[in-house]
């Protein structure tokens, strides 16, 4: 019997490691609490072996529904970033440091709840898995929850961001989260920072 929010993803990884049966595997996972109350698993998409791999933080309302990672408002921002920094989108792998949507519900709406680091933590293996598959040549680290699942609790995104640094035998480039730039007051400047650091990646492979 599985405990709540005692375990992790690693009870539930298939045999065999491709895109695939990690998809089929993780469908039913209950490594964490989150999988009871959320829609479905959102797993990561994109080519198998795509040059750059996009870490953010959690599925939201739209992704939770869709089953897709990066399809709701912050998706939509990060392909205009992408775009614009060259880099194509068929280069590129989707992900989340946690697959199932978190959130508490507010009457007929569900609010978005950062993950716990116990939560960020069960769900590791999967990110492990993914990018022992896909092995891309540069990891875009998306925000506090993607830095704290990949580059440990110590990173800070707001002093380290837009830096190459060493993950394995990879390089990742931590930038802002998409969902910080819609949220912000001065949502150009925030933007624009964000592009920089999305064209650092973009030279680093
Ligand atoms: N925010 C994320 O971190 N991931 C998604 O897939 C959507 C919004
Ligand atoms: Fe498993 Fe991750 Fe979902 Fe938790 S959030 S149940 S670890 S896939």
């Amino acid at each position: 019997m599985v405990k709540d929010g005692n375990n992790s993803a690693a009870d539930f990884l298939p045999d065999k490691l491709d895109l695939e049966s990690l998809r089929i595997a993780a469908a039913c996972c209950e490594g964490c609490g989150l999988y009871r109350n959320a829609t479905q698993t959102v797993f990561g998409e994109g080519p198998g072996h795509a040059k750059f791999m996009l870490v953010g933080e959690v599925p939201g309302d739209q992704e939770d529904r869709q089953g897709h990672p990066f399809v709701g408002p912050a998706g939509r921002l990060l392909d205009r970033g992408l775009e614009e920094a060259g880099i194509p989108r068929d280069e590129v792998y989707v992900t989340n440091a946690v697959k199932h949507f978190s959130f508490v519900p507010r009457g007929k709406r569900r609010i978005h709840q950062k993950p716990t680091a116990a939560e960020i933590a069960a769900c590791r293996p999967w990110l492990n898995a993914e990018l022992a598959v896909v092995e891309p040549e540069v990891v875009v680290v998306l925000g506090a929850t993607a830095a704290r699942s990949l580059l440990g609790p110590a990173f800070r995104v707001t002093r380290q961001r837009g830096v190459p640094v060493p993950l394995g035998e990879r390089l990742a480039v931590a930038t802002i989260h998409p969902s910080a730039v819609l949220r912000a007051p001065d949502r150009e400047v925030m933007y624009e920072g964000f592009l920089a650091d999305l064209q650092v990646a973009a030279r680093a492979a």
